[in-house]
């Protein structure tokens, strides 16, 4: 039986709707970035976010249906993100998805929007399928997490402090690339050299699958102090080409090495950190070393998307999962926890 559904997904400063058939097949996927108006402030402003997202999701999601030419009997059931992410973000898609559920008498399903980041791998990729190693990184999340089925998921490693994304993002804010500061780094660093400078990469001796990149951050800063102190003119696509090489070096090491300690056929990237050139090719080449199989989803799906919450809200609903009209934000939810 074939199963469509809407997915919503407002967790940050995107708005997003999508309607997605069997858990690949996207009809639609709707996104309204609302980066113009934080680039102002060099950053997400949370109570900025909640307001642009309540005046475009009515928009987002008629979009989403009219582009998909389905209609409402068509669709099976309403997924939405319900965590994590910023609170007041949250609630708008939430509210907007029982608000559909209740008036259109469907099936309500809260997806984890980490889960939802995974799950944008099997958009285009129809040879992945459970057990495989997935590394998350985006600008709030970074993990190295075991999926063990379609809903059953094990955290392996994850970040000490900063997220792989904050620190492209406040790296690039140090350089004066502007927000967001990933694409702009990944770009810089094209023209710098990668060895120009030996920043740390930080190893953890008692968990060899946590990432830190506070460290690498502080080294960068100064870095940049240090020059300016001596009035030493700045190489910025060197500071670029050297701070992306250490973050690449400790992912692609921390993911390849865990996944073959699980003895994965397969490795995936998730997550707005999945764009980045250097460690696509990198991960592509360390894998194909350890005859691992390598996947990654288009740049428009390691951004925050609707179609990804599409793809886990169907093995959500297909598991049994069902959301009531009590579905609340979560703004920490874990990977693989259930409320609401
Ligand atoms: O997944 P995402 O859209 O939002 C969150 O859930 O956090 O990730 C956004 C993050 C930002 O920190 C952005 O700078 C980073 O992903 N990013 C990149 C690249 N494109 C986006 N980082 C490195 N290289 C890129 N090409
Ligand atoms: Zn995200």
């Amino acid at each position: 039986m074939s199963v469509t559904i809407l997915a919503i997904e407002s967790s940050c400063d995107e708005t997003a709707a999508a309607v997605v058939k069997d858990g690949r097949e996207v009809k639609s996927n709707i996104i309204y970035s609302q980066i113009e108006l934080h680039k102002l402030y060099g950053g997400v402003v949370p109570e900025i976010a909640s307001r642009k997202h309540v005046e475009k999701i009515n928009q987002v999601i008629t979009a989403a249906v009219d582009e998909a030419e389905v209609t409402w009997d068509d669709i099976d059931a309403v997924a939405v993100t319900y965590g994590p992410g910023l609170v007041g973000a949250l609630l708008v898609g939430v509210s907007a998805a029982k608000a559909i559920a209740y008036a259109k008498h469907k099936p309500l399903v809260g997806v984890n929007h980490i889960e939802g980041h995974i799950a944008a791998n099997y958009i285009e990729n129809s040879d992945l399928k459970p057990p495989f190693m997935c590394m998350v990184a985006s600008g709030g999340h970074s993990h190295l997490v075991y999926v063990k089925d379609y809903t059953s998921f094990e955290i392996v490693g994850r970040t000490r402090d900063d997220a792989a994304g904050e620190a492209f993002d406040k790296v690039a804010r140090a350089i004066g690339l502007g927000y967001p500061g990933g694409p702009k780094v990944d770009k810089l660093a094209r023209e710098g050299n990668p060895s120009a400078i030996a920043f740390p990469r930080a190893f953890m001796e008692d968990a060899p699958y946590d990432f830190s990149f506070s460290g690498l951050k502080s080294a960068v800063l100064n870095y940049l102090n240090g020059c300016e102190m001596k009035d030493i003119e700045v190489n910025k696509a060197d500071v670029a080409a050297s701070f992306q090489q250490a973050v690449v070096d400790v992912l692609t090491t921390g993911s390849v090495r865990a996944a073959k300690e699980y003895g994965c056929e397969y490795l995936a990237l998730a997550g707005g950190v999945a764009s980045n050139s250097l460690l696509r090719k990198e991960l592509e080449t360390a894998c194909k070393e350890n005859s691992i199989q390598f996947f990654y989803p288009s740049p428009v799906y390691c951004t925050d998307n609707a179609a990804m919450i599409g793809v886990a809200g169907y093995h959500d609903y297909v598991a049994g999962v069902r959301g009531g009209l009590n579905l609340n934000a979560v703004p920490n939810l874990k990977i693989g926890e259930r409320l609401g």
